[in-house]
């Protein structure tokens, strides 16, 4: 007896520990307008390779386009990937219950269809518009067609913590919840983690996934489609920190994989997306692929609930090409341009101690780092046309160094961007 009251102990503490945390990202089908089958590989094999799990479609369109072949084209290859994939729909278009149904009953049973607690998960970005009635007609009419799903939105205007337990109130028929807020609300301070807190903790009543978005940027400068800047300098860092110590929600999603024309991408730039004339102005040659070196770290982090050990020394750095007081001769000076600081700013990931140093023109800035990710920055010059040097010094020996490839203007510039290039050094 003793024996095997042990056994149904043991086996129950390691079903609690294979269950694995997931990380999504966001996924804009809208951006895969030129997509074929093994572009979607090339996407999945990326997001693969830094231990992302799946993708959440976000598609906007309700009637029968291009988006709805090509995620068929995604499932395809998820399916052959062992990837996973959930339908969000964008609410903020004008979706009827049948284009949605059938969009869902399409990709149900295939094996890239991620399911939480066995039933597949759909989620939105908006939604709550559309009151708890269209939403329990939707689940209703689709568990009659056979398909029990499990709903997790992101219903946008529930973002202070007092609304929680509202949102379980108003919505019976939600299972999950999405924070979408992954970046200050237009205030020139760093996000908290109580809508995070509040709304897990609320949601967990109803069984369901409270999925986390950690982002690393938010800009946008789009005539008609808004123009605004968050506080993001650190972001990238800190919010993964709070997901992997404070928040531990379920899921996190990344917000996200291919969103340029708001600058938080952190896949490679696809120049076969057209995203339009004015996007392109801050995108192209605006890189952010490296980013993913530390979400490769932090994603490790929260699937094994420990701070993994760092083997290879190297230094993640970012900045904007024009100082915030810039006047530029097109496009328009963004809501919350004052927040951002003029810096350069740099993510040590280092196996062993060093000293960092980030120069740019006559500023300079040396950091001692330990083993693990510490966080530096070195202000913007006065000079004009600088370019950063970031170096990795142990002892008195040069571990790795480099130039970043883009270059601070501070006299004019065409268009008003304030997204980063991300560059990198590594030891070789
Ligand atoms: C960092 O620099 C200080 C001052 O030069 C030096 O004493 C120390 O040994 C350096 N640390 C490492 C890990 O290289």
């Amino acid at each position: 007896m003793f024996g095997l009251g042990v056994a149904i102990l043991a086996s129950a503490a390691f079903t609690k520990v294979v269950q694995a945390q997931t990380v999504f990202a966001h996924f804009m089908v809208q951006n895969s307008y030129s997509y074929s089958q093994s572009d979607w590989a090339t996407d999945i094999k990326a997001a693969q390779a830094i231990g992302i799990d799946g993708f959440a479609l976000n598609i906007a369109t309700e009637t029968p386009n291009y988006e709805i072949a090509k995620m068929a084209d995604a499932y395809a290859a998820a399916e052959s990937l062992d990837f996973k994939l959930w339908i969000s729909f964008d609410m903020t278009y004008n979706w009827a219950e049948a284009d949605m149904v059938s969009l869902v009953t399409a990709h149900a049973s295939s094996s890239a269809a991620y399911q939480w607690k066995g039933k597949p998960l759909v989620s939105t970005y908006a939604g709550e518009s559309q009151g708890d009635s269209f939403w329990s007609s939707f689940k209703s009419t689709l568990s009659s067609a056979g398909i029990d799903i499990v709903l997790a939105p992101a219903f946008t205007t529930y973002r202070d913590p007092a609304d929680a337990s509202s949102l379980l109130s108003t919505f019976s028929s939600i299972d999950g919840f999405f924070n979408w807020w992954s970046w200050p609300a237009d205030v020139n301070s760093l996000l908290t983690t109580d809508t995070d807190l509040a709304y897990k903790s609320a949601i967990a009543a109803r069984g369901g996934p409270y999925i986390m978005a950690v982002s690393p940027w938010q800009f946008k400068n789009i005539d008609g489609a808004g123009d605004w800047v968050e506080l993001s300098d650190t972001l990238w860092n800190y919010r993964w920190q709070q997901a992997v110590n404070d928040v531990k929600p379920d899921i996190v999603e990344i917000v996200t994989w291919n969103d340029y024309g708001e600058s938080h991408y952190i896949s490679d730039i696809n120049p076969n997306v057209n995203l339009g004339s004015q996007a392109p102005l801050y995108v192209n040659g605006f890189d952010h692929s490296y980013w993913r070196d530390i979400a490769q770290y932090y994603i490790e982090y929260f699937k094994k609930g420990s701070a993994p050990a760092v083997t290879l020394d190297e230094v993640v750095f970012w900045y904007r090409a024009f100082p915030k007081g810039i006047t530029c001769s097109s496009g328009t000076r963004p809501r919350n341009a004052d927040f951002p600081a003029d810096a350069v700013f740099a993510l040590a990931m280092l196996a062993e101690p060093a000293n960092v140093t980030v120069s740019i023109g006559s500023q300079t800035t040396t950091f001692y780092a330990g083993a693990g990710l510490t966080m530096g920055s070195v202000p913007f010059p006065t000079e004009d046309k600088q370019i950063p040097y970031v170096e990795i010094k142990r002892a008195d020996n040069e571990v790795a160094s480099g130039y970043g490839s883009v270059y601070v203007d501070q006299s004019g510039c065409t268009y008003y961007n304030m997204n980063p290039w991300v560059g990198r050094i590594t030891a070789t």
